[in-house]
Formats: C-alpha cells, structure tokens, sequence
C-alpha cells in the first residue's frame, strides 16, 4: 500500500512535471489548392507515428469516407478502398477524432490504400500532438507497421473541408513538410532522449530496436563531421519530505536528487530506479569521455553492446558487465568512473545536473516529456522511431545541397514508389516511371531516359520530346521485324499517336496486321497477273513474260515485234533503275543530310519503293 502511494506521487511529480511543463506540438503546412472558397495555407499537427516526409511534401485529393468515418473499423468491412488509381492524386483520407486510438485511424486509412490520413479534431481547442498508446496498448502489432503521415487539423477546417466535399467540390491539398525543420546550415545538431532501462516493454524494444539500426548512419554521419549527437536522460527528483523514505533510496541516488521509476513498477523485486539511472549515467558519462577523446559515435557502440550482453532478464545489468563492455570498447574506465562519482554521497552529480536542467526546453523546442524523444536542430522529432523515417528527417535539417552522400543514397529510401507507382506517371510496357523516391519524400517528375527527357505533369502524363519520341520503346507504337525488315508505326513528326505503315493497318499499338493486296485486290489486277502478298508488300508478275510496272500497276506486253519497241522497254526500263537508283541515292543522301523527321515520315510511306531496283531486275524479266 505504501508501495503504491509512492508509486502515485512519483507519477504524480512526473505529470505536474508534464503540466507545467511546455509541451511543443509541431507542426507542418498544409495547403489548400481547390476549391476556390477554401484555399489557403492551413497549420496541421504531425502524430508522433507513422513516416511524417520531413523536408518533402504531398500532393492529393482528400476524402471523407461515407461510412466508418471514425476510421475505428477496418474498411474491408465497408468494401471501401482509397487506392489512388494510376494517374490519379493520392488519397488524403479526412477523418473524425474520438472512439480509437489515432494509431488504430491511421492504421485502417493505411490498409485501405490512403497516402496520409488527416484527423479532423472534434472541439474547439489548439493542436495537439497525436501520439501511440501508452503501456498495454502499446504493443498492438501495427504500430510498427505505420508508414503514412498523419496530421490533426482544427475542428473548423475539417467542417471547411467536409461541406466542400459534401457539395461535390474536389479539394485538393499539399501537405508541407519542408518547414516543419529548421535547415540553417551544413551541420545538424540532433539529441536522443532516451533510457537504458530494457524492460518497459514495447517502447523499450522499439528504442533498442532503433539504436541498433540507426547505429551505422549515426556514426557515418559523427565521423565525417555532419552531425554534432548528445545523448540525453531524464530524470526526476524525489519530494524532499520522502527523501528518507524507503522508496526514495531505491529509486533514486545521490540522497534523492536522480531518480527514476522501478523497471517492474514493483519495488520488491527485479532492479530498482536507482539501478536505472546509475546507468543512465554510466551512459552519459561514457559519452562524456568518448566526446573528449574525439570519439563521440562510440556512445552508438555502447549502447547496442550494453542492451544485447548485460539484459535485465539474464541479471546482468550491472557494473561488472558494464565495465567488460567499456573496456571492450577501449574507453578509459577510470574517467568514467569519475564521472560517475559517488553516488550514495549528498552532493550534485554535474552530469545529471546538466541533463535536468537541459530538459527544461529552450527556445522553440519545448520541454521533453515523451521517451524516448528526438531533438534535431532544436526541434521535436515526431513520427516513429525508425532508421529510414528518422535519417529523412536528420537529412531535411541539413541546408539544400550541402547534404552528405547517405542522404541522397537509396539506402535512405521508403520505397514509396513500389505502391501504386507512388501515385506517378508510368508506361508499364517500357519500364519507365516518373516517381522518384529521394529523403525529401517521393517526387512525381518525368524522367529523363536514354538522354531524352521527358516532359509532362509527372503525375497524369509525361511524354518524350516529340523528335526523339520513336528511340524509347518505339513511341509506345507497333514494331516488327519479319525477314530482316522492319516496319514501324511511330513517326517522329511532332505528332502523337502511332500510325501503321503504308501495306498495313491497325490501330499502331498494339497490332499492325499486314494488308493482303492479293486478296482484297488492291493491287495486281491486270488480266492473267499473278498477285503474291508479301509482309507489308506484294509481289507481281504479269503472264506471259510481260514485264509488271508496279507504279501504274499494269503489265507492259514483252512481245513486241520491232526493235523500236524492244528499245522502248529498255530505255524504260534503264530509266526505271535510274530513277531508283537516284531516289535511292537522294533518299540516302536526305537523310545523312537531315535525318529529318518529316522526311523519314514520308520515306517510311514510301518504304515499297525501295524494293523497285530490284524488281526491276527481276529475274522473270
Ligand atoms: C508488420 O510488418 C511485418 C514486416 O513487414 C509483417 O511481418 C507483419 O505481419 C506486419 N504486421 C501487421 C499487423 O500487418
Ligand atoms: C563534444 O565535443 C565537442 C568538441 O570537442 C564539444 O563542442 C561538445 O560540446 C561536446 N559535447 C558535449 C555534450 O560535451
Ligand atoms: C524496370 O527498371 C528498373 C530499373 O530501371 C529495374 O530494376 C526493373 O527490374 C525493371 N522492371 C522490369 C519489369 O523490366
């Protein structure tokens, strides 16, 4: 029982800590585009879950679900989907604050396709910072799982946005995260508030979780000089009538001045607060003396050493196993057992002192009062506690162009291109996309491939510089090869669209069948004239040995009696070689020339023609 009063006023110290404390709630832009009657820039508070795009931002269509407003229900259950459609905005689905955890509404708009969930608060009141559940609701699977950005806007604006919606205007919005960071300069300045207790259960995990993965870009960035990292832990002080209290000398040291809450929240067994901080402060001190000794990033190392080889659970979080590890890492121990001091003594311990004063906040970042919690460029991180979602946002605090190479490396991407092609212009059939994943957030911008460049709104269409547009995938037109000719239905003639080659019809696309002159008798209809058809052509021969003249499609009588008229279908025939033989050098010569579009345009019409010489030297002759 007094166990518990205990247990009360300590929370009690810790909430009042909270009330009086400044809890900074921040924020991103969120702009209006359309309609008309609401467009403006509007603020949003960013949940302290899910991937919010720092330094990017979001375009795309909000909607307010007919059912299951709340968002509290799966939409499975509802049929209801908010997959974007290719070439479509985004969705940004519009729900009501209240009945479930925030994480559960943006967990259900996730599934259902949305890009970001906005959460329209249910009374008039200033933003709040929407965050996961606490202790026993906190280990719901999902969690983790979260990656759209979440946003809680004020009641009035969700009405604004819901009347728009319900007469049938389309609101389009751009959410803005490129502001919610300060990025002054080429250096980032980020702390990490954090705990070495392991057995708080899901926070814990989660903050281990994320030293771990986010160790490797954390020491990259220390040790080429991007980042300037400061460890921080809270702590708490014990009221002073209860400084002699049982209690208070097991969850506290240096006579009440540190203290934090018991690992097990049961002071009769396992390890006791004072456990806790002593190593909080083995932590910080160990950071101190990495930091004098020009290594900073080793406080990384101890920290993920710390947790795997001296648990809780195996009894082994203590000064024997933390000392192996120190040594392990060649840190010199007797600093930090200096630094550590006495801790039975009644005297200050300057570096708790040091972290109880830094949690008061200062300037626009506000006190901290969730662990753990990322401070970057004197700002709150919110959003979840993960490698890629965090490194995004340390890269939005560099200042444009002076970010390091991890930022800009694909390592750092969401992949938020691989759903629905992120909402971007694609041409499946050539591979080709306009979404970009970069640490600013994905961007729909039509790409260049193959040196040419693509031209177009990035989301509903992109389309190749008309004179070059035949070189990528063809124009998206037809294209065949059959005998070692090909025929092609795109032109590069600044038109758009595909159109099947002269001997050919179709719709260009997908198919250009072969026309039969033969049998639709388009061709070769003289008396006794047999019709072969060829692909994309046709062949004739006249009967009797008579010579067929393609151009005028007849048949030009080789019996002749007299010497005139032999010499006449020589000389035309000589002038039928001539004339192909010289098309055919001037048609070179054109498009070494030019290699204009216009004329490989009217070439390709013509393509027959190139096989006239050799008609004309047809062996039948
Ligand atoms: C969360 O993601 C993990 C890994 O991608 C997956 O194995 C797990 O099933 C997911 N959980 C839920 C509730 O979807
Ligand atoms: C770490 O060292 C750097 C340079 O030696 C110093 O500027 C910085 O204040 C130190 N950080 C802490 C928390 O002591
Ligand atoms: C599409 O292109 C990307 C990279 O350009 C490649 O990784 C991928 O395998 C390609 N997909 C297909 C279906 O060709």
């Amino acid at each position: 029982m007094r166990e518990n009063s205990w247990f009360l006023i300590c929370m009690w110290v810790l909430l009042v800590g909270n009330c009086l404390g400044r809890f900074v709630v921040e924020k991103n832009s969120l702009k209006v585009t359309s309609p008309e009657s609401i467009k403006g820039v509007y603020e949003c508070a960013i949940g302290n879950f899910g991937v919010p795009q720092y330094g990017g931002t979001l375009v795309g269509t909000v909607v307010y679900p007919k059912a299951n407003q709340g968002a509290c229900k799966s939409f499975d259950d509802f049929d209801i989907s908010f997959k974007s459609k290719p070439g479509g905005l985004p969705t940004f689905l519009l729900v009501d604050r209240g009945d479930c955890f925030f994480t559960l509404k943006a967990w259900n708009a996730q599934k259902a396709g949305a890009a970001a969930i906005l959460v329209a608060d249910s009374k008039d009141e200033p933003l709040i910072t929407m965050d996961t559940p606490e202790e026993e609701n906190a280990n719901a699977e999902y969690l983790q799982n979260i990656t759209i950005p979440s946003a809680l806007i004020s009641k009035s604006l969700g009405d604004s946005l819901k009347k728009a919606l319900n007469g049938g205007e389309m609101v389009n919005m751009n959410l803005d995260w490129r502001e919610s960071l300060p990025h002054p300069d080429e250096r980032v300045e980020y702390e990490f508030w954090t705990n070495s207790n392991d057995e708080c259960g899901p926070k814990c995990d989660s903050q281990i979780e994320f030293v771990k993965n986010f160790k490797g870009a954390a020491q990259i960035l220390e040790q080429k000089g991007y980042t300037m990292f400061t460890p921080h832990y809270i702590t708490w002080y014990c009221p002073e009538a209860f400084i002699l209290s049982k209690q208070c000398k097991s969850q506290c040291i240096n006579h009440g001045r540190y203290c934090a809450p018991d690992p097990e929240q049961d002071f009769s067994k396992g390890y006791d607060g004072k456990d806790v901080v002593v190593q909080n402060l083995r932590q910080a001190c160990l950071f101190k003396v990495a930091n004098e000794s020009g290594k900073p990033w080793l406080w990384w190392d101890y920290v993920t050493d710390f947790a795997i080889r001296c648990p809780m659970k195996e009894k082994k979080y203590n000064k024997e196993c933390a000392d192996k590890v120190i040594q392990a890492l060649g840190v010199d121990l007797n600093k930090v057992d200096n630094c550590i001091g006495d801790t039975e003594a009644d005297v200050d311990n300057p570096v708790l002192k040091a972290e109880q004063d830094a949690q008061i906040g200062k300037g626009s970042r506000g006190d901290v009062t969730i662990l753990p919690t990322l401070v970057i460029n004197n700002r709150q991180y919110r959003g979840k506690l993960d490698r890629g979602a965090v490194l995004k946002a340390i890269c939005a605090g560099f200042q444009e162009t002076t970010e390091p190479a991890i930022c800009l490396t694909e390592d750092i991407q969401t992949n938020e291109c691989l759903e629905n092609n992120g909402g971007c212009w694609q041409d499946k059939s050539a591979n080709i996309t306009a979404c970009r994943d970069t640490f600013r957030g994905r961007v729909c911008e039509c790409p260049l491939v193959n040196g040419v460049k693509f031209s177009g709104d990035g989301y509903t269409h992109c389309e190749a510089s008309a004179a070059l547009r035949c070189e990528i995938n063809n124009g998206g037109c037809w294209r065949e090869t059959q005998e070692g000719r090909t025929y092609s239905a795109c032109i590069d003639d600044h038109s758009h669209g595909c159109k099947c080659p002269y001997g050919f019809r179709g719709d260009g696309v997908k198919s250009c069948e072969d026309v039969d002159e033969c049998k639709e008798k388009l061709a070769c209809q003289c008396p006794g004239c047999k019709c072969r058809n060829t692909w994309g052509s046709y062949e004739c021969s006249c009967s009797g040995g008579s010579l067929y003249m393609r151009e005028h499609d007849t048949c030009i009588s080789k019996n002749v009696k007299t010497e005139v008229s032999w010499g006449s279908v020589w000389v035309i025939i000589l002038g039928l070689v001539a004339a192909g033989a010289g098309g055919y050098a001037i048609y070179k010569y054109r498009i070494r020339r030019y290699m204009d579009s216009e004329i490989r345009a009217i070439m390709a019409q013509y393509m027959p023609l190139d096989n006239q010489p050799n008609n004309v030297h047809h062996p039948d002759i």
